[in-house]
């Protein structure tokens, strides 16, 4: 028997900037064509499209670059890998070249896809992450993970790949519904919640303004959520453990979600299942009833319902032992000591969580 090594040793640096500002559109234009690249092709949905890709093309054009607009129809459902390769067959047929640039315009669902697309069109070519929601823009455009959903469940065929740069355009929330809003305001809260006592308690002062979108105001929040998240990604890039702490309040909420049919949205699954591992840490004795209050009562700022209505609890237990990316055979929260203050891998007892979710309807 022979044996021959294949020595492969990485010491990569994948870092990116985020730059945050209103009317980002022209200088992204202008910075391209100082890039010398060959081609550009914007990814994304048929609402993005809409509003903002098809001026967004228009002004690369104007710069004399060479770009191409591939859109999709809005909405989780084309998060496939069918959508992919349809992608892919219009980028092969525009011959976008390794000296291309994909840029990812659109919110969560067109982040992941077009940079799971990046990931694998001639084994990688770089692209730039343009979040169009407040929910892409404080939590899916950082941290580089890419996916598609499959009918085995969500986000399972996927990759880690970082953009070269992420453009947060606050003058784009403006076209925003008010639910696709809220869910990016659950995010922050969740980062608030986890990781930053002094965040949450600005966001609770702050949340009436939030509310009227004030963009200085946004401004502002949208970077404080960002660097949170940013800190989580670089300890644990590959959620190996400490990047599971983002977690929190997704175990049950997506549970809800599922047992919903989708039709209870993200953020407020996320608002309900914050408030269910809240009770559930206070139930253990970890928080006091206090500061569960304060969460709820912020949620309440927001306008999210607090009760789970019309949904079997347990249905929903059930769901969240079907989570299909758990390594374990036992459900794992992630609870709170306090705001500010979270703990991973907690288990709780069947009894308290159902005590707890049926307390909730
Ligand atoms: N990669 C990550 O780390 C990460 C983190 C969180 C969520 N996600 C993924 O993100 C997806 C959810 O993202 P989402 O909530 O942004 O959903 P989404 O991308 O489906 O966007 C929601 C809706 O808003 C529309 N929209 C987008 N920008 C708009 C604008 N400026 N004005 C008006 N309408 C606009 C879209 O067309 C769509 O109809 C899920 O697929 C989830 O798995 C990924
Ligand atoms: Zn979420």
């Amino acid at each position: 028997m022979q044996k021959i090594r294949v020595k492969i040793q990485r010491e990569e640096d994948d870092s990116y900037d985020i730059i945050i500002g209103k009317d980002l559109f022209p200088q992204i234009a202008a910075g391209l064509k100082t890039l010398n690249l060959d081609k550009i092709a914007i990814i994304t949905d048929s609402n993005v499209k809409k509003f903002y890709a098809n001026t967004f093309l228009d002004m690369l054009k104007k710069e004399g670059l060479k770009a191409v607009l591939i859109s999709f129809p809005a909405g989780e459902k084309s998060k496939t890998r069918q959508t992919k390769e349809r992608i892919e067959d219009a980028l092969m047929k525009y011959q976008l070249t390794k000296n291309s640039v994909i840029i990812a315009l659109g919110g969560g669902a067109v982040l992941d896809l077009a940079g799971f697309v990046a990931s694998t069109y001639m084994r990688g070519i770089p692209y730039l992450s343009i979040p169009t929601t407040l929910l892409a823009m404080v939590d899916a455009s950082i941290g580089g993970k890419t996916a598609v959903d499959t009918p085995f469940g969500k986000n399972l065929i996927g990759a880690f790949y970082q953009p070269e740069r992420v453009f947060i355009d606050i003058s784009v929330l403006k076209t925003l519904s008010d639910t696709e809003y809220r869910n990016g305001l659950a995010e922050m809260i969740k980062h608030a919640v986890i990781l930053d006592a002094k965040f949450f308690l600005h966001l609770d002062g702050y949340m009436h303004t939030l509310l009227t979108r004030d963009e200085d105001v946004i401004a502002r929040f949208i970077q404080w959520s960002c660097k949170i998240k940013k800190v989580v990604v670089q300890e644990d890039e590959k959620e190996l453990s400490y990047r599971k702490i983002l977690n929190f309040g997704h175990t049950i909420g997506h549970a809800i979600e599922q047992v919903s049919n989708y039709r209870v949205s993200h953020g407020q699954a996320v608002a309900l299942g914050m408030i269910a591992e809240a009770k559930m840490a206070e139930k253990k004795g970890l928080l006091n009833f206090m500061e569960s209050q304060k969460i709820i009562d912020l949620l309440k700022k927001v306008k999210f319902e607090t009760r789970i209505k019309k949904l079997s609890i347990e249905e929903i237990l059930l769901a969240t032992h079907y989570d299909k990316k758990k390594s374990q055979s036992e459900v794992r929260y992630v609870l709170l000591e306090r705001i500010g203050k979270a703990k991973m891998d907690c288990t709780v007892r069947k009894e308290i969580a159902e005590k707890v979710l049926g307390d909730m309807t």
